[in-house]
C-alpha cells in the first residue's frame, strides 16, 4: 500500500479471479499496476488525461468490455485481463500499428526498448492480416533539440498529451497527414476498435501547435522521453548509439531545487577513447517529469582535471589562511557539511546569498508556526484543486511548480490564482478558471492578505491582520473588484484543497520577516498549506546544514563563485572540483527529500573532502559524510550505500528520505502595517531565462539561451537591441533579447552565470530601479 493510501478509501476488487485492494475510484490499469499485474496499454500516460488513441488496454470489467485507462474499480469488481475477443482485439490491433512501420529496426534510435517492438512479441503478432498504401512522411527538426521523425509514429498520441496535461506548453497536437483513406470494407471484416484505432491512426501525425512546423515552447523534452517508438527523438542522440550500448546510473538532476530522479545513460566515447561519455539523460517518466535542462543539459562535467599536486598543496595552504568561503547552492549536503565543518572548527565565515535569504525567511516561518519546514511538498500541491502562486515567476523559476499548476488544472477540474508583478501570456492558458494579478513590485504582501481575506476564518485572525483586510485589495493588486467577485465564485465550486507556492521574490524581500507571518497565519487561520520553492538546486540542504553569514570580509576562497582562490567545477580555477555528475552524495530537494545521486563520469582531479583531509577534518570519502549530516535538522544518520533509488508501480516514491520535521514554540505573530513602497522609473528583475539555472546548464552544448536582458515585445520596441544597465554600483551592457510571453515594462537580468556577480548588482531585493540606456 502506498503512503498516501489509507484503508478508509481502499476498495476490493478481483482481476482474473485473485482478490486486490485498490484506491477507491483510480483507474483499472492503474489499480493493476499498483498490484504489479500487467495488462497492455500504449497511450495512457499516469498524471495525464486518458485519451483512448490506443485501446490495447481493453479488459473485461463486471462483464463488460471496457477501456482499463479510463475504467474506475468499484467495490466488488471483477476484472478479467485477457477474454478470447479481447485477445482478438489486441492482436488485431498490433497487426495494424505494424503496418508500413518501417523495417529500420537496426538503426532505429528506440530498438530494444520500443514498445511497438515488445507489443508485438507480447502479443505474438507473426503474420499480417491488414494491409494500405503507405503514405510519404518525412522527419523534420522542430526544435533546436526536437527530432519527429512522421514515418516511425503510431499516433499514440502520449507526446501531445504529456505536453498539454503535464507540461502546459501544449505546442504539439494531431494534425491530418493525407493519404489513402481505408477501404471501408475493414470495417466489416475487422474487430472494431482495432478498426477504429486504424481510422485515426491512417489520417494523422503530429505537428506543432502553431502551425510554423517550429515547437517554439519550452524544450523540455518530455515529449520524447514518453514516445514509446524511435519517432520522436532528441536531435543530438538520432542515429548515434544502440540503447543496450548505454549504461544507466541513476542520479538527481542537479539544475534547479525540483532535484528529479534522472538517469545518465553513458558508454564508451569511441573504439579509440575508451573515457565514459553521457550520451543522454532519461527518467521515470510516467512519476517525474523533467524540464530542458534536466533532460538536455548533461554535458557539464568537468574534462580538465588533473591530479596537480603544487595546485593541491596551494589550495591547502589557501585553506589554512581563509577568512571566509564563497560558495553557492549547486553542491552536495555533503561537501555543505564539510564547509560548516570548517566554520566550527576554523571561525571560517560561509558566504551563499541565496541560501542565506532562504534561510532566513525559512526560520521567520518556523517562528511565526511553529513548523521547522513548510507544510506541503510539491507532488502534495498536485493533489489539491485550488493552487495559488505569490513571489515566483513561474515559468522561469522551477519546472516543477509551473507543472504542478498547469496539471492541477488539467487533471482536477481545478481553479488557479496567479500574482507577480510581470505578466506572462503562458499563464492563462493552462485552464480556463484562473484568475492573474500582475500586482506592483512591492505588493506581494497585499496579495497574501487577499488570500487570507478570502480563505481565512476571521474570527481566528490576530487583530494586526483583521485590520488591514477592510481595503479593496482587489483593486489595489490590479484586479477589478465586481469581475473577481463573480469568477471567484465560479472557481470555487467543488473545490475542496487548497495550495499556495511560493517562492525566491519573497526571500529576498525587504518585508521577508512580515510576509512570512503572513504565511503562517495563513496557514493556522485556513485550509490553504504552503509550499516553498527553494531558490537553487540545494538551497534547502544548505539552508539546513550550513550557519551562514550575512556579510564577511578577508581572504575568500570561492567554490564555484568568486574569491582569492578559487575552487571551480567549471575547470577554470586554481583548482578543480568535480561537477555534479562526476559527485556521489546527496542533495536536498524541494519535496524536502534528501536523495542519492551518483557519479556518471569520471574525475581525475581532487575532491573537497581530501582537502579536508590535509587540514585534519577529512572522513574516508565523501560519501562518509552522509551519515553525519545534522539530525537536528530532519536528516537521518543513515549511510549513503542504504539509500533507495527507485519508483514502485504504484508511483510511490522511494529515493533517499524525507525530512523529518519538528516543531518548535510559536512567538509573536503581529503583522506590520502594509505600507507598499512604490519603485519608480525603470525595474529589472533578476530573473532566468526558462532552461537557464546555473554555470552549469550554461556550459551543457544543447543549451542556447543566452546571458543578456530578457524583455517583452513591446518594451525591446523602445529600448533598441544593445543597452547599457545602470544599476546602483555598476553598469553592464547586454543585448536584448525578446521574451514573445513576457508582458509589460519589467525586465529581465539573468543571474544564472556566476561571474557576472549579478546578486551584487541587486542586494537583498529581486527587483530594482535601474536606468535603461542604448548602448
Ligand atoms: S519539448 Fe516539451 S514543451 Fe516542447 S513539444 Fe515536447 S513536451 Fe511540449
Ligand atoms: S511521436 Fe511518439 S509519442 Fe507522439 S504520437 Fe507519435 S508515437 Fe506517439
Ligand atoms: S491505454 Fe487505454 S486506450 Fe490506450
Amino acid at each position: 500500500m502506498s503512503e498516501l493510501q489509507t484503508a478508509e478509501n481502499m476498495v476490493s476488487i478481483t482481476i482474473d479471479g485473485v482478490e486486490y485492494k485498490a484506491k477507491e475510484g483510480e483507474y483499472i490499469l492503474n489499480a493493476a499496476r499498483a498490484n504489479d499485474i500487467f495488462i497492455p496499454a500504449i497511450c495512457y500516460l499516469t498524471r495525464c488525461s486518458p485519451t483512448l488513441a490506443c485501446r490495447i488496454c481493453l479488459v473485461e470489467a463486471d462483464g463488460k468490455q471496457v477501456y482499463s485507462c479510463n475504467a474506475r474499480v468499484k467495490e466488488g469488481m471483477a476484472i478479467t485481463v485477457s477474454t478470447p475477443d479481447i485477445l482478438t482485439e489486441r492482436r488485431a490491433m498490433m497487426e495494424v500499428y505494424d503496418v508500413n512501420h518501417p523495417l529500420q529496426c537496426g538503426v532505429c534510435d528506440q530498438s530494444g526498448e520500443c514498445e511497438l517492438q515488445n507489443y508485438t512479441l507480447e502479443l505474438g503478432v507473426d503474420s499480417q492480416s491488414y494491409s494500405i498504401p503507405d503514405t510519404k512522411r518525412e522527419a523534420t527538426d522542430w526544435s533546436s533539440v526536437l527530432h519527429y521523425d512522421a514515418g516511425l509514429c503510431i499516433v499514440c498520441e502520449r507526446c501531445t498529451t504529456v505536453c498539454k496535461d503535464m507540461i502546459g506548453d501544449a505546442a504539439i497536437k494531431t494534425t491530418k497527414r493525407g493519404g489513402t483513406a481505408l477501404d471501408k470494407s475493414w470495417k466489416d471484416n475487422m474487430p472494431k476498435d482495432a478498426y477504429s484505432m486504424w481510422n485515426k491512426l491512417q489520417k494523422s501525425v503530429i505537428a506543432p501547435s502553431n502551425g510554423t512546423g517550429n515547437t517554439d515552447c519550452s524544450d523540455c523534452g518530455e515529449c520524447v522521453a514518453v514516445c514509446p517508438v524511435g519517432a520522436l527523438v532528441s536531435k543530438d542522440f538520432v542515429y548515434t548509439t544502440n540503447a543496450w550500448d548505454l549504461k544507466k546510473i541513476p542520479a538527481t538532476c542537479a539544475h534547479c531545487s525540483s532535484g528529479c530522479q534522472i538517469y545518465y545513460e553513458t558508454k564508451p566515447e569511441s573504439i579509440e577513447n575508451r573515457d565514459e561519455k553521457i550520451f543522454r539523460v532519461s527518467n521515470e517518466w510516467n512519476y517525474v517529469s523533467l524540464c530542458g535542462a534536466g533532460r538536455f543539459g548533461y554535458d557539464f562535467e568537468n574534462r580538465t582535471a588533473i591530479r596537480d599536486e603544487a595546485k593541491f598543496d596551494k589550495a591547502v595552504k589557501a585553506f589554512k589562511e581563509v577568512d571566509v568561503i564563497n560558495f553557492n547552492s549547486v553542491i552536495t549536503n555533503e561537501e555543505a557539511m564539510m564547509l560548516q565543518t570548517l566554520k566550527e572548527k576554523m571561525g571560517v565565515k560561509l558566504i551563499n546569498r541565496e541560501a542565506r535569504a532562504f534561510q532566513r525567511f525559512l526560520s521567520f516561518y518556523t517562528k511565526a508556526s511553529g513548523n521547522s519546514l513548510y507544510s506541503l511538498d510539491f507532488k502534495e500541491v498536485m493533489a489539491t484543486d485550488f493552487v495559488m502562486s505569490v513571489g515566483t515567476s513561474l515559468r522561469n523559476d522551477n519546472p516543477n511548480a509551473r507543472y504542478a499548476f498547469n496539471n492541477i488544472q488539467k487533471m482536477n477540474k481545478g481553479a488557479g490564482l496567479y500574482f507577480h508583478p510581470i505578466g506572462d501570456t503562458l499563464i492563462p492558458t493552462f485552464g480556463k478558471n484562473i484568475e492573474i494579478f500582475n500586482h506592483k513590485v512591492g505588493y506581494e504582501e497585499g496579495a497574501l492578505l487577499l488570500i487570507i481575506k478570502l480563505f481565512a476564518d476571521q474570527d481566528k485572525l490576530p487583530a494586526s491582520v483583521k485590520e488591514q483586510l477592510d481595503v479593496d485589495l482587489v483593486s489595489m493588486l490590479g484586479g477589478d473588484s465586481a469581475k473577481f467577485d463573480k469568477s471567484l465564485a465560479k472557481m470555487m465550486k467543488k473545490k475542496e484543497t487548497f495550495s499556495l507556492m511560493v517562492g525566491e521574490d519573497l526571500y529576498f524581500h525587504e518585508k521577508a520577516e512580515n510576509i512570512a507571518k503572513l504565511i503562517a497565519i495563513i496557514e493556522s487561520c485556513s485550509d490553504v498549506k504552503v509550499a516553498m520553492i527553494p531558490p537553487r538546486t540545494n538551497s534547502l540542504g544548505v539552508a539546513l546544514i550550513c550557519d551562514l553569514d550575512d556579510e564577511a570580509e578577508g581572504y575568500t576562497i570561492g567554490y564555484n563563485e568568486s574569491g582569492d582562490f578559487r575552487l571551480s567545477a567549471l575547470g577554470d580555477g586554481d583548482l578543480d572540483m568535480p561537477a555534479m555528475n562526476q559527485q556521489e552524495g546527496t542533495l536536498t530537494n524541494m519535496h524536502k527529500r534528501v536523495t542519492p545521486t551518483n557519479a556518471a563520469l569520471e574525475y581525475k582531479g581532487y575532491e573537497l573532502n581530501e582537502i579536508m583531509n590535509a587540514l585534519g577534518y577529512g572522513k574516508r570519502e565523501t560519501i562518509s559524510w552522509t551519515e553525519s549530516l545534522p539530525t537536528s535538522k530532519g536528516f537521518k544518520a543513515v549511510e549513503f550505500d542504504s539509500l533507495p533509488n527507485h519508483y514502485s508501480n504504484d508511483g510511490t516514491e522511494h529515493r533517499g528520505y524525507l525530512l523529518e520535521q519538528s516543531t518548535v514554540e510559536v512567538e509573536d505573530v503581529t503583522v506590520e502595517k502594509f505600507e507598499a513602497k512604490e519603485l519608480e522609473g525603470d525595474i529589472a528583475y533578476r530573473c532566468n531565462p526558462q532552461r537557464q539555472f546555473n554555470d552549469f546548464s550554461d556550459k551543457a552544448h544543447q543549451i542556447f539561451e543566452k546571458f543578456a536582458l530578457y524583455v517583452s515585445p513591446a518594451k525591446a520596441e523602445v529600448i533598441g537591441s544593445r543597452v547599457d544597465v545602470e544599476f546602483d554600483n555598476r553598469t553592464i551592457t547586454l543585448d536584448v533579447i525578446v521574451d514573445d510571453r513576457m508582458e509589460g515594462d519589467i525586465v529581465a537580468v539573468p543571474d544564472f552565470k556566476s561571474s557576472e556577480n549579478i546578486y551584487e548588482l541587486f542586494g537583498e531585493s529581486r527587483f530594482k530601479t535601474v536606468i535603461i540606456r542604448e548602448a
